[in-house]
């Protein structure tokens, strides 16, 4: 029988590189399959933000045309990823008092989000997501303060992840445009997580890297839950630009090599098309050490990240890493030596079989978006806030869509 939209959960991520959507059977976690991916080039997207809103739009709509007609359903309703430059992760909590003749499993969950907003909104930044939020009654954990036993006081803690708020409402213009209404926007890193890692990982202590076109994302998760994460403004495309200006030649020639050789020792002399349209030679380990240099620049991203969580580099997870930029050849291994762990490539093994090979890495974000959806089902984390003040506007973000 033909999926129809209830059915379905749809991911959608723009990325730098590509719009990516992947349309996932929900249901049970022994029946979730992907029925159909789409992709469009990200044309007016620029390292993480829209630079066009004309061409990103159209870019969104061939994407999910394409997932529309692989996958015979039709897209309205999206979990959109929310990644830009300039995103971040905050811990906050809030302390409630019984009192007034109000007992604390009264406080209503928009007065409790929007007082742990207050605590760690920054000026110019909009809320993305709210997750990871905890509760205790004196003390004691609970699942939920309504369903709670009477105490005297109600802590509250959560993570709540933001982003710039100019860059926020440009995305939301996009899917308004393309005709697409988001069910709940999701960092990217949290998405990822959810395709590639195992549960055993979540559980042990794993960080979670995905190396983009134009930004490299980092989560650690720990517990089974995400404790923090980082975005950082490096990925494949500048190994490509370093490698058209080393070895002077053209974007596609850097990239073709760049696929090639990766961090592979090349002996002797490549040839390469020249800017001019001729042919010209350059020495083969010219490729190393300029790919070299920008591998190790995003490593000391993933260190710094490591070395902050100050878990004395306790990750019996170890790392995996994802995106297109780990296809490099030879990336896990000189990884793994640089930050002396365990290093594994993931990508999410729910995709049909008609993805190829070499774009599967393309479509990991979207279905971890999906999983999330299918993880959330139709409760979504955070609320539809009035309009009353400023950052209550900046808290509506994505859900008024
Ligand atoms: N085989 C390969 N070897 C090296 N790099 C590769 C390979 N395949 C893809 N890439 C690089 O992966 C990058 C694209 O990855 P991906 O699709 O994950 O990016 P994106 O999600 O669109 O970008 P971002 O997450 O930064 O917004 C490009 O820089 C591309 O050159
Ligand atoms: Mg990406």
């Amino acid at each position: 029988m033909a999926a129809t939209e209830k059915d379905i959960v749809v991911g959608l991520d723009l990325g730098s590189a590509g719009i990516t959507v992947a349309v996932l059977r929900g249901g049970p976690l022994s029946k979730r399959e992907v029925l159909g991916v789409g992709f469009s080039p990200s044309i007016g997207i620029d390292k993480g933000e829209i630079i066009n809103t004309d061409d990103a739009v159209g870019s969104l709509q061939r994407a999910v045309a394409d997932a529309e007609l692989a996958a015979g359903v039709d897209i309205s309703y999206v979990y959109a990823s929310a990644d830009v430059p300039g995103m971040q992760l905050r811990c906050a909590s809030a302390q409630f008092k019984a009192g007034g003749g109000r007992d604390i499993s009264r406080w209503k969950p928009q007065e409790i989000y929007r007082e742990l907003y207050r605590q760690v909104l920054l000026p110019d930044y909009s809320v993305v997501q709210l997750t990871g939020i905890r509760y205790y009654i004196d003390g004691e954990p609970v699942k939920a303060p309504a369903a709670a036993r009477p105490g005297n006081s109600l802590l509250v803690e959560a993570l709540v992840i933001m982003a710039p708020t100019r860059s926020v409402e440009e995305k939301q213009k996009c899917l308004r445009q393309a005709g697409l209404k988001v069910k709940q926007a999701v960092a990217g890193p949290l998405a990822v997580a959810e395709a590639v890692l195992s549960g055993m990982e979540r559980e042990l202590g794993v960080v979670c890297v995905d190396i983009g076109a134009a930004l490299t994302k980092v989560a650690y998760l720990n517990r089974g839950l995400v404790v923090d994460m980082g975005i950082f403004p490096v990925g494949g495309d500048h190994i490509t630009a370093d490698l058209a200006v080393g070895l002077r030649t053209t974007l596609e020639d850097a990239e073709a090599v760049k696929s090639k050789y990766g961090l592979s020792r090349v002996d002797g002399h490549i040839k390469v098309q020249a800017m001019s349209g001729a042919g010209h030679t350059v020495p083969g380990d010219l490729v190393y050490t300029v790919v070299q240099a920008r591998v190790q620049e995003i490593l000391e991203f993933i260190k710094g990240f490591i070395d902050s969580l100050h878990i004395d580099n306790s990750l019996p997870g170890g790392i995996v890493i994802t995106g297109g930029g780990a296809m490099l050849p030879g990336l896990p291994e000189l990884a793994g030596d640089y930050l002396a762990m365990p290093v594994r490539v993931g990508s999410s093994c729910l995709l049909p079989e008609s993805v190829p090979e070499d774009e599967v890495y393309r479509y990991t974000t979207a279905v971890g978006l999906a999983l999330w959806g299918a993880r959330q089902g139709t409760a979504v984390r955070g609320a539809r806030w009035g309009a009353e003040s400023s950052i209550l506007n900046r808290i509506r973000s994505w859900l008024s869509l």
